[in-house]
């Protein structure tokens, strides 16, 4: 079912220019991308990355009468610091654009007159609030009153903050205006609405097939499902607005286009600033309008209807009525939300953190690399900063920033700073290599799936393979006693951190060209290219650069301080939340009815139509067995293969889905949901009793 394509077209949601980048917008939509983009580069795919800021919508209007400034002045700040933000960060947009910039305008007017022309927008009409004194319709935002569920004086027009109920202005009790606190009136509107209920049988085809082709996300078609399920409804295009692009037809002179309408073709209309921008002002032609191109839309949770359907159909729209086609998504990888300290972030309640602050104090690295083990791929994350510190200091600089440094010392005091000879291959040399070889392959294909997490997670076993590789070949003890083998493993310790800088390059750019400069090697990494990872190519005799340290361990009292910033600092401490209370006394014979051994994970595949299950083969010493766990959505099958676990190997068997389950793992689970599986602290032979 795989199709080939030529070129890869990649979009990341244009942000609101109307407040500062936060943490949860990074895992939503950007981190990922960027991993993608950055991959496909090293990958060497023709592909380019498209984003900017949406800079239309009623909350920014609101804003810019709040401020007492233009809205104008309101999206040129936020632009030009949001764009400032994702360069540090390490975003590597092709281009990124605004949609107030007279290439949107056209290029959105252009889309809404072919459906006009081809009588696929209908008109309507229907009542809306107005403020007679202010001479203007007032959109939901824009009226306040009294919540009839929980009485609070300042409910909004479409939803009342307090009780979190979702509102239509007809429904406040003491309605006013917020321009001029005056009582709304009723009068009617015309507005043009989109047919999207027409188009529902094609979309479900469209998102069947290419989910098929690219496997997409279940969170994703969870939510396409439920809202093919309530039926698709025609949706308004215009509002009676001043700002926004302006529809351009007798008696729609007072009205703009929907927001969301204007903005997916931002999309569009950054593509074509891109092309202009570089001298070819067609070239963005060949990605939008070529069937072989792969498009992917990146985006968070909340914009999935936008970007799954509404788009979907309003390009299909314009293909029926064209001989030009674009293409549609070809996957939609949403991510749900990451949370902050276990709470949803609230600028006003001050339980957010910018990336602009975070990212004067740490590196964009360590917050990438943070955030991409904690992406909210299926379901809501957490962003804590204990977690944050623990990552950096126990991670990225004991695991991947040890091995690189000791390495690269080592070479230094004991080889001149040359990368020493390769002599004969020993067993666990060949076993390094092996790993060499199979990382950038299973973590490529982890990334192909958008499993960005999991890729990492590839990525860093590999460090942690390595600096197992280096104590137990003891180069300090063989520098004397055996200097051909001493050579040899620095030799495969230095190909290895040539491959990591590869490897890391799409998660830690930074890092990577560090690591690059390190090793004295010229450009970047993803010049050579991911697959190039593969293999040894630092030549013996190579000079090497100077060592530097990777990453900096962050210090307790730093993260403190963070810490202590937060409105209410002692729920947030992970350790505080809810614990189950203790089960009733078992005396020591009780205990030892439970059969628990140490068994060897052989095997381990997904059981076919369950989420939860995981079946393993394992070895518990004596014999072989099944067992079925309800792991699926916290491990992979190939995260198991190989492990040492813990299972009660006495319990009565039983059949789960169908399959025989032959004992049990032993698993601990927070409140949160967060789940661990047991595993021994040293090696210990499979049949060990544990007790
Ligand atoms: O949710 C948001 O931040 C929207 N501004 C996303 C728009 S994505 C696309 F349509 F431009
Ligand atoms: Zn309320």
């Amino acid at each position: 079912m795989k199709k080939e394509f030529k070129r890869i077209l990649v979009t990341a949601a244009l942000p609101y220019a109307n407040g500062k980048i936060h943490l949860g917008h990074l895992a939503g939509a950007y981190l990922p991308a960027d991993i993608y983009v950055r991959y496909q580069r090293s990958m060497k795919r023709d592909v380019i990355f498209i984003c900017g800021s949406d800079e239309h919508g009623v909350p920014i209007t609101i804003t810019a009468d709040q401020e007492k400034t233009s809205p104008q002045a309101v999206v040129d700040r936020y632009h030009s610091l949001n764009k400032k933000v994702f360069e540090k960060f390490g975003m590597s947009f092709d281009n990124y654009s605004r949609t107030s910039l007279p290439l949107h305008h056209e290029t959105a007017s252009e889309l809404f007159f072919k459906l006009y022309n081809a009588g696929i927008l209908k008109e309507k009409k229907e009542k809306q609030l107005y403020d007679e004194k202010a001479n203007m319709f007032l959109p939901d935002r824009y009226v306040e009153g009294t919540c009839p569920i929980c009485s609070n004086p300042e409910a909004r027009g479409d939803q009342c903050e307090k009780c979190g109920t979702f509102l239509n202005p007809a429904e406040l009790k003491n309605p006013r205006s917020k321009i001029t606190g005056e009582t709304p009136t009723v009068r009617e509107t015309t507005h043009l609405y989109f047919p999207l209920g027409e188009y529902q049988k094609k979309l479900m085809e469209y998102i069947a097939e290419a989910d098929k082709r690219d496997g997409w996300k279940e969170n994703v078609l969870q939510y396409c499902r439920s809202w093919f399920k309530e039926g698709l409804q025609d949706r308004a295009v215009t509002r009676d607005l001043q700002w926004g692009v302006k529809v351009p037809l007798a008696g729609f002179e007072n009205k703009v286009l929907y927001v969301w309408f204007d903005a997916v073709l931002g999309y569009i209309s950054s593509s074509k600033e891109w092309a202009v921008n570089n001298n070819k002002s067609d070239a963005w032609r060949n990605y939008w309008l070529d069937p072989s191109t792969k498009y992917v839309a990146f985006i968070g949770k909340d914009n999935v209807v936008f970007h799954c359907i509404v788009f979907p159909a309003m390009l299909m729209a314009w293909n029926e009525n064209s001989n030009e086609k674009y293409v549609l998504p070809e996957n939609v990888p949403a991510n749900e939300f990451l949370n902050f300290e276990g709470q949803k972030f609230s600028k006003s309640r001050g339980w957010s953190i910018d990336v602009d602050e975070f990212l004067e104090e740490f590196t964009p690295d360590s917050l990438r690399y943070t955030l991409t083990m904690n992406l909210p791929e299926a379901r809501d994350a957490d962003f804590y900063w204990k977690d944050f510190q623990a990552r950096n200091n126990n991670e990225l600089a004991d695991i991947l920033g040890n091995f690189v440094n000791r390495t690269l010392t080592f070479a230094h005091k004991n080889f001149d700073g040359v990368v020493p000879a390769l002599g004969h291959l020993n067993e666990i040399d060949g076993a390094l290599l092996n790993q060499l070889k199979l990382v950038p392959k299973t973590a490529g294909d982890y990334f192909e799936r958008y499993r960005f997490r999991d890729g990492t997670l590839e990525i860093m076993n590999l460090a942690r393979y390595a600096n197992k590789y280096f104590n137990d070949s003891e180069p300090w003890k063989t520098l004397k006693a055996n200097p051909e083998r001493c050579a040899t493993t620095i030799n495969l310790c230095l190909q290895v951190a040539r491959s990591l800088a590869i490897l890391i390059e799409p998660v830690m750019p930074f890092a990577a060209a560090t690591l690059w400069k390190i090793l004295n090697l010229p450009g970047i990494p993803s010049e050579v290219g991911w697959l190039n990872a593969e293999t040894v190519l630092l030549k013996s005799g190579h000079k090497l650069g100077t060592p530097t340290i990777l990453f900096s361990k962050i210090e307790d009292t730093v993260i403190q301080r963070y810490i202590d910033k937060l409105p209410s600092a002692p729920k947030s401490n992970k350790q505080l939340c809810e614990v189950p209370s203790v089960k009733p006394t078992i005396t020591f014979e009780d205990f030892q009815k439970i059969d628990l051994r140490v068994a060897k994970v052989l095997a381990a595949e997904k059981v076919p139509k369950s989420e939860k299950l995981i079946k393993l083969q394992i070895s518990i010493g004596s014999e072989g067995r099944q067992i079925v766990a309800g792991i699926a959505q916290h491990y992979t099958p190939e995260q198991l293969i190989g492990k040492k676990i813990v299972v009660v190997a006495n319990l009565a068997p039983a059949k789960l889905m169908g399959q025989e389950s032959n004992g049990m793992l032993l698993a601990a689970s927070d409140s949160e949901g967060h789940l661990t599986i047991l595993r021994t602290e040293r090696d210990i032979s499979e049949g060990s009793v544990v007790k």
